[in-house]
């Protein structure tokens, strides 16, 4: 079995600061970069930032800076995003290094060795919000303004000389790699829609420009600069050193496990990277994955309709792990999800502080006054103690299975499942009443702990520092999170010492009118 992972996030466009999309994505990527590395995988999860373009020029033309500036200082807080939000991230790129631009006029040169490029001209519609070229077809006018009709951003003409990719030409097999591997674009609403894209007719692609400066050059033609979206998709490839392909970054971590990225550049990832690749004859990533979005009040979050939760006065407010945990909770991944601090509340009440804190709590302070502070060392499960405690071993590989097809929700279900159920063993087994019987009070404090241990385990791609703060309970530390270790029953040494911890989460005093 392969046991290297990589998975990457969009490089986000620094053309504005920060928002919730961009740290759903970036989180969710975590969740799954943590899961492998504690399943034994050696992981690469890669994020950065896409620098290029007339977008980013224009951007820092409004505000009067160099675009290289303007790009230094938001790529810098994108990257401090990243720290804030605890991610595992191996590498953060920028597409205005010398490593990634060698790696795509490399590219370059290898399409047009394999004669898969040509020059023309482009007459057509460009949206600069989007960097995506349009067809007639595509565009509608609304009050005199023509925008494209799928992400409704306004449209300028183009009219000029430009090198075309011979993206025609794979349309057949492009439609048969989606028909031999399912799974490459997921979810199946998203293969869907691109199977129908595809199937309606590929035009040859338009990837260069001549009309602005700020991008990598074309090799041999200084006049034109790389169309951004082929530039910005090979960081997936310079992140590895490409075209160096004997490396060990290379040969260990490419073709990319999963590229995760939002519903909204689908295309770009599924029909323009493979083609691509299959034309530079290298092997293609094994899945896109197309997330839905955050919606606030039905609406995508965007800076123009002034609705967007900034994740940072959320972390502030709330603490980072309240956050990632609701956004991995209450979206269904793959689908759009409506969020608000009401429900957000909500779950760090009823799940958080409730359901997880306080059962930490609960069984930590019972085992410290009746235990000796200590791992009870006398025990012996009887039926119901077995029944609580084999579920996790008789559902593990289940558990793996389900992450594979991305299905995170089956994974948080068992979480929250699991919970209620222990606390429920917890006040059904009254261990209060069992002073009388201590082999029996130990063996339910015992298998209670060890469900907090494994519990712990499984939070911990999904709240880290709770789950770390969690095990501190028995000094168990990051490197020793093993997921497969859930199966095992016997897993707390006994007679070591139980150490109380601090509240993991305060409850939020709700106002309701
Ligand atoms: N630079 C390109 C990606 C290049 S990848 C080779 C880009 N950047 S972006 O900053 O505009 O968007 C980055 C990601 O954030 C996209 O996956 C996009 O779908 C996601 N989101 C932006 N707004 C979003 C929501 N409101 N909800 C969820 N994700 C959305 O596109």
């Amino acid at each position: 079995m392969d046991k290297n992972f990589y998975i990457t996030t969009p490089i986000y466009y620094p053309s504005a600061k920060p928002h919730m999309g961009h740290a759903y994505s970036s989180i969710i990527a975590d969740f799954f970069a943590r899961f492998k590395k504690i399943d034994g995988f050696k992981v690469n999860f890669l994020t950065g930032t896409d620098e290029h373009g007339l977008k980013i020029q224009r951007a820092a033309e409004a505000k009067g800076i160099d675009p290289l500036k303007f790009c230094d200082e938001i790529s810098l807080t994108f990257r401090n995003l990243s720290k804030t939000l605890n991610l595992t991230n191996t590498d953060f790129i920028r597409t205005t290094e010398n490593r990634h631009k060698e790696s795509v006029q490399n590219l370059w040169k290898e399409l047009e060795k394999n004669n898969e490029i040509y020059l023309s001209k482009y007459s057509g519609w460009y949206s600069v919000s989007d960097e995506a070229f349009y067809s007639d077809d595509e565009i509608e006018e609304i009050n005199g303004k023509k925008i494209s009709l799928s992400s409704k951003s306004s449209v300028e003409w183009v009219d000029e000389e430009s090198y075309f990719f011979r993206l025609s030409k794979w349309e057949k097999p492009l439609l048969d790699y989606y028909k031999d591997n399912p799974n490459f674009i997921s979810p199946s609403s998203r293969k869907n829609e691109i199977v129908s894209f595809v199937k309606s007719g590929l035009k040859d692609l338009s990837i260069s420009r001549k009309s602005f400066s700020w991008g990598i050059p074309v090799p041999n033609n200084k006049d034109h600069v790389i169309y951004v979206w082929l530039d910005a998709l090979t960081n997936y490839l310079s992140a590895l050193n490409y075209p160096d392909t004997k490396n060990e970054l290379y040969k260990d971590f490419w073709p990319a496990s999963m590229h995760l990225i939002g519903k909204d550049i689908i295309r770009f990832h599924a029909v323009y990277w493979p083609a691509f690749l299959m034309a530079a004859k290298l092997p293609l990533p094994k899945q896109i994955y197309g997330h839905g979005w955050i919606l606030s009040g039905d609406e995508k979050m965007s800076k123009s309709k002034g609705n967007i939760l900034d994740p940072l006065e959320i972390i502030d407010k709330y603490g980072l792990d309240p956050l990632r945990y609701y956004l991995i909770k209450e979206v269904s991944f793959g689908n759009d999800g409506n969020i608000s601090q009401d429900r957000l509340e909500d779950c760090i009440n009823s799940d958080l502080a409730n359901n997880f804190g306080n059962l930490c709590q609960r069984v930590t302070s019972f085992a410290i006054k009746n235990c000796d502070g200590k791992i009870p060392n006398n025990i012996e499960f009887d039926e119901d103690d077995l029944k609580i405690l084999n579920k996790f071993k008789s559902n593990l590989n289940l558990i793996r299975e389900k992450i594979e097809y991305r299905d995170i929700n089956f994974y948080i279900d068992f979480i929250i499942k699991s919970l209620f159920e222990t606390n429920k063993y917890f006040n059904d087994q009254e261990p209060w009443n069992k002073k009388n019987n201590l082999l029996r009070l130990n063996t339910i404090v015992y298998t209670t702990l060890e469900i907090v241990r494994k519990i712990s385990f499984m939070l911990y791609p999904i709240i880290p520092e709770s789950s770390l703060k969690a095990l501190k309970i028995f000094e168990i530390k990051e490197n020793d999170i093993k997921f497969s270790s859930i199966e095992n029953n016997d897993y707390l040494k006994k007679n070591t010492k139980i150490n109380q911890i601090d509240i993991l989460f305060k409850k939020i005093e709700k106002k309701y009118d």
